[in-house]
């Protein structure tokens, strides 16, 4: 496992140094990276002999002058902007390289189609992060799951509640045609792992989708889910407000509550880990989520039509720009 060669791209910014050190974590080696953006000190934590690059061309150049000269690229690993990935990604795929990208893998499904046809055509695969399907709590539910009679439907409340200032909306983030909005950029983590462990999509309502928050009800194979999603800390219940706490994630099965805001910490490694002996996260396994992201994206938002989660009565809030 120890020595693969990675290159990285989106080396500057906020989820970036959670690669780093996956990669230092697993005796990788990052032989180059690339952002726009040129505040990469956090390189000499882990990698200060890596090269670093501003614009792609010299990166493209770079990359492939190495190749030619016989060194390998094992991995290319993507932390840009979601719209990017997937040109990102067919960058690395051409280049021979295996890709490890960050959620989520892509904003639609046709575009999974298209990589997958890539795949096919470079013989090289493409994993992506799902580390809370790496979560202690979570396996363990999906276990507990998965031993229950068949035919047995649990009745789930999913509140997902990470605070996000300003900036968001002025960033990428905030806007839905770079980030896919709140549903998809916040929620893919969440509406994969109810995937994975209560099956695939038989019904979708939306309720509330507005710039800060979405909420809706899913039923699943075996779930049936009143779901809500926020980043203005204007929603969060006292109670939480009251521990100081900015990101809540809860999931309430039948009245008893699984909630695993914490936990998080080296997910990341383990995801590289998993990649690196071949048990990654491909293509395919994220397809669901992605399809579900992109319905409720662009479904029309029904009001409070019951059943709804408590929280999507909380008053909208005017967007902080507009
Ligand atoms: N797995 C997780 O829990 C998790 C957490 C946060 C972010 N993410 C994902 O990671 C990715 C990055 O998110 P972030 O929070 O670090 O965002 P960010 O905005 O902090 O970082 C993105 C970086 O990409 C760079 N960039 C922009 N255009 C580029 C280009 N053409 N080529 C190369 N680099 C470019 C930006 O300069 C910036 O440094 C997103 O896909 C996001 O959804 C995942």
């Amino acid at each position: 496992m120890a020595g693969k060669n990675f290159a990285l791209i989106g080396a500057a910014g906020y989820v970036a140094p959670r690669h780093m050190k996956a990669i230092a974590d697993n005796g990788g080696n990052l032989l180059a990276a690339l952002d726009p953006f040129d505040s990469v000190g956090i390189m000499d934590s882990y990698f200060p002999g890596a090269d670093f690059f501003v614009e792609f061309e010299r990166f493209d150049r770079h990359l492939s002058r190495l190749l030619r000269e016989g060194t390998k690229l094992d991995y290319v690993s993507i932390c840009s902007p979601n719209y990017l990935h997937d040109a990102h990604i067919r960058f690395g795929l051409r280049l021979g390289a295996d890709v490890i990208c960050e959620k989520p893998l892509v904003l639609n499904p046709w575009n999974v189609d298209a990589l997958e046809e890539i795949e096919r055509e470079t013989d090289r695969n493409i994993f992506t992060i799902l580390q809370l399907r790496l979560h202690p709590s979570v396996r363990s539910l999906r276990k507990k799951v998965m031993e229950d009679p068949a035919g047995k439907i649990y009745d789930i409340d999913l509140t997902y509640l990470t605070s996000r200032g300003n900036w968001y909306y002025t960033s990428w983030k905030g806007d839905p045609a770079k980030s896919g909005g709140i549903a998809t950029n916040i929620g893919i983590h969440f509406f994969d792992l109810l995937i994975w462990i209560f099956g695939s999509v038989e019904q979708n309502v939306v309720h509330v989708h507005t710039h800060d928050r979405a909420a809706g009800y899913l039923e699943l194979e075996r779930a049936r889910i009143r779901w809500f999603l926020s980043i203005n800390e204007d929603v969060f219940p006292d109670d939480i407000r009251k521990k100081g706490w900015r990101t809540y994630r809860s999931l309430t099965i039948g009245g008893e509550e699984l909630e695993f805001s914490s936990g998080f910490g080296d997910l990341h490694s383990e995801s590289y880990a998993g990649i690196l002996e071949e048990r990654g996260f491909g293509i395919e396994e994220i397809r669901p989520a992605i399809q579900l992201v992109h319905d409720i994206r662009n479904a029309e938002s029904m009001g409070l039509l019951p059943p709804y989660h408590p929280l999507a009565e909380v008053k909208l809030s005017p967007h902080p720009f507009k």
